[in-house]
């Protein structure tokens, strides 16, 4: 059987047209819950009502995009991912995933074909977990695996989970109704991509991701003494900038030198109050170390607080952590894996099986459903990045992968 071939022209229109919304010199800026975000998102409910789809918008802020299978009784199954970006990201990143499910569903419609499934089309909420920093939001909301913090948060601005999600057309008070139960969905497929530099080195066009990274993310707190730079004599100062530094180098060489977990990461850093003649008396940052083995994640969480407490007592500071809730690995089944490998094959596709190093809203989605995840090669290996670039023909090829699996998935009951 030849399947319905989706229009590569198409998909790269709308990935443009969606890339102008939040773009700046500096980038993508379609950071989640702001004004750029509700533009992106508004414009996508029109694309996805264009193609035929009944378009919701559940308590959580996820977009819900269903049509009807032709068999009673069936379980959806969901294409998707999201449309937040990072601050100063680029394009692709989500996008694809929704552009493509989108591809897929207007070429079944114009080919007239019916699949025995409903489909839904599924865009969640906060994904990158930049502007409120609580990631794969809507997509653990969906799972049932909200933590109680990620619902009392307040994001970088003080402001609220409550007025976060009015904005969007969520609702903070129904966020229970969010929840797909085990059985509800029959399978979740999302294109993205790779992020990494493995499929362009091996000049390899999809990859069949075998499972998905832990992360375990913190916010942390140095406490000093502010006081002034010039009659503040170096023997007795208690500068949080210095202490928080030297916490910040032991982030490094945890995953470095001491080869605890695969990565760690400081992204962002506040200093208070931020003038160049006070010596710091506050500072904030952001922590994040990443790993395929939980065990792997709690070995750097021990030392990082062990050095933590360390640092405290040589520089008379006081260090807060406060754990963010964690995110599991997420393997990939054996049988998920080899339909996305046997979509690949009947297009003549070559694929390599490879981990995901990147967070993905699929990760979620596995507590409750067969998850499949299609990567495309990112040029020179880029991501959070206004330079991230897909081609347009690894686009298309994803694409069609993502409707060749979703056709293998509709088989099944
Ligand atoms: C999400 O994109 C992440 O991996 O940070
Ligand atoms: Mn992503
Ligand atoms: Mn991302």
């Amino acid at each position: 059987m030849t399947s319905p071939k989706i229009n590569a022209l198409r998909l790269n229109h709308s990935l443009e047209d969606l890339g102008r919304i939040g773009h700046t010199d500096q980038g993508m800026q379609r950071v989640a819950f702001s004004d750029f975000d509700v533009e992106g998102r508004a414009h996508t409910m029109e694309l996805m009502r264009r193609v035929g789809l009944g378009v919701r918008i559940d308590p959580a802020g996820n977009i819900i995009g269903r049509k009807d299978g032709s068999v009673p009784g069936l379980t959806p199954i969901a294409l998707g991912s999201h449309i937040d970006t990072v601050p100063s990201g680029g394009k692709y990143d989500g996008a694809l995933g929704v552009m493509g499910a989108v591809e897929c569903l207007r070429t079944l419609q114009d080919e007239g074909t019916a699949t025995r499934h409903p489909l839904e089309v599924l865009v969640f909420t906060n994904e990158e977990g930049t502007g409120f920093p609580h990631w794969l939001f809507g997509s653990r909301a969906m799972a049932g695996s909200l933590a109680p913090e990620d619902l009392t948060a307040v994001d970088h601005e003080g402001v609220g989970l409550e007025t976060r999600l009015q904005a969007i057309g969520g609702d903070l008070s129904r966020i229970h109704e969010a929840i797909r139960q085990p059985g509800d969905i029959s399978a979740y497929l999302e294109l993205h991509i790779e992020q990494g530099p493995s499929l362009e080195r091996s000049g390899t066009p999809i990859g069949v991701v075998t499972g998905i990274t832990g992360r375990a993310a913190f916010e942390v707190e140095v406490k000093g003494a502010a006081n002034h730079a010039g009659t503040t004599p170096m023997g007795v100062r208690h500068d949080a900038l210095l202490s928080a530094s030297r916490l910040i180098l032991t982030v490094e060489r945890i995953a470095s030198e001491l080869e605890v977990c695969r990565v760690g990461t400081v992204g962002r850093v506040s200093v208070s109050p931020n003038a160049t003649n006070v010596v710091p008396g506050t500072v904030g940052f952001s922590v994040e170390f990443r790993d395929v083995e939980s065990k792997a994640l709690t070995a750097a969480e021990a030392e990082f607080r062990r050095n933590a407490a360390m640092i405290e007592d040589a520089d008379g500071v006081s260090v807060e952590i406060q754990a963010l809730p964690p995110t599991i690995p997420a393997p990939i089944k054996q049988e998920m894996q080899d339909l996305v490998a046997q979509a690949s094959a009947g297009l003549g596709l070559a694929t390599e099986r490879l981990p995901s190093g990147a967070g993905h809203d699929a990760q979620a989605m596995a507590a409750i459903t067969n998850v499949a995840m299609i990567f495309v090669p990112s040029i020179d290996g880029i991501s959070h990045s206004p330079s991230e670039f897909s081609t347009p023909q690894a686009c298309a090829e994803g694409a069609q992968v993502l409707l060749d699996l979703l056709l293998l998935a509709d088989q099944m009951d």
